[in-house]
């Protein structure tokens, strides 16, 4: 496995896996990778010839007075799991490689963006798109892979491969979870061990809900206030927001009677977490 840090080497390595006619995966990441990353990089080496990761904590999707400079960093640790997983190449470059002085062109999306984690993210999904946007003209993969715990990442890039004709596979893989349920994330380094176990109200406020629906409940308003009634009851929790939103479009519903995502992001003490789940129905 191989680390480079520009652009011209990646485009030089892609360029050769060509020539012998391989195909390329490619999993973008800011690092500090856990299971949930490995994941992707699990299924990336299992559908392609070769598989590039990229590790770059993204300035630009970065608000201010967000963890922009608190984000973890751990290289090393980072490159042994990419090359345990299998992957071939990470790309790992300096922001002022992939923002060069003057930089002014952004991807913005007039759609999708302006709900749930946008709402509070304003500048947000602009970054996202930005360097997603850069990483698939640098790279060129044939399937990128993103998570499900990003749920509306996931829907924006999706759509925004579409508008733009990137012709490029976009893979949603589902959430990967601590034993006892807690999304995996890389800001749960963040929690100290109170606020740790108080960060399992968010799934298991979910699975409240999920439970309600299962058992039949088809008003989305009922849903959401059994699962805020749940997060409230920790105190060290402070809700951002809890949506129930079309799984298609991320509008607002008020029945559940289609693919819904039932999405939430939660301060635990200064930590924002966020976690989601579909819920369909399914054939009789
Ligand atoms: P990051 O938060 O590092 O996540 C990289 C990818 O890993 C995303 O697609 C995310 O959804 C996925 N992921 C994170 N935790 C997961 C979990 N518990 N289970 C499954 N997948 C998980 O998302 C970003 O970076 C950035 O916004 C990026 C797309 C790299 C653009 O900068």
């Amino acid at each position: 496995m191989k680390i480079v840090n520009t652009v011209n080497e990646v485009r030089e390595q892609v360029r050769a896996w060509r020539k012998e006619g391989l195909s390329v995966g490619l999993v973008p990441t800011m690092g500090y990778l856990h299971e949930g990353h490995k994941s992707l990089i699990d299924r990336s080496v299992s559908e392609n010839d070769r598989t590039v990761v990229s590790v770059f904590v993204n300035p630009i999707q970065f608000g201010p007075g967000e963890d922009l400079e608190s984000y973890p960093r751990d290289m090393d640790r980072d490159a042994a799991v990419c090359e345990t997983a299998g992957a071939d190449l990470i790309f790992h470059p300096e922001p002022s490689e992939m923002y060069h002085e003057g930089f002014s062109t952004f991807v913005d999306m007039d759609t999708l963006t302006g709900g749930l984690c946008g709402k509070t993210r304003p500048i947000h999904f602009r970054g996202v798109c930005t360097v997603v946007s850069k990483l698939f003209h640098i790279v060129t993969p044939d399937r990128a892979y993103f998570g499900q715990k990003d749920a509306q990442q996931l829907a924006v890039i999706r759509h925004m491969v579409e508008d733009l004709s990137f012709g490029i596979e976009i893979v949603g893989c589902p959430i990967v979870r601590e034993e006892d349920g807690l999304a995996k994330s890389s800001r749960n380094t963040y929690l100290n061990e109170e606020e740790r176990k108080a960060a399992l109200v968010l799934s298991r406020s979910l699975n409240i809900g999920k439970e309600l629906f299962e058992n039949g409940e088809r008003e989305a308003g009922k849903l959401k206030d059994a699962i805020v009634e749940e997060v409230q009851k920790e105190p060290r929790a402070k809700i951002d927001y809890v949506e129930i939103v079309d799984w298609k479009n991320l509008e607002p519903v008020e029945k559940l009677d289609r693919e819904v995502l039932v999405a939430m992001a939660v301060y635990i003490g200064k930590t924002r977490l966020i976690d989601n789940m579909l819920l369909h129905l399914t054939e009789a």
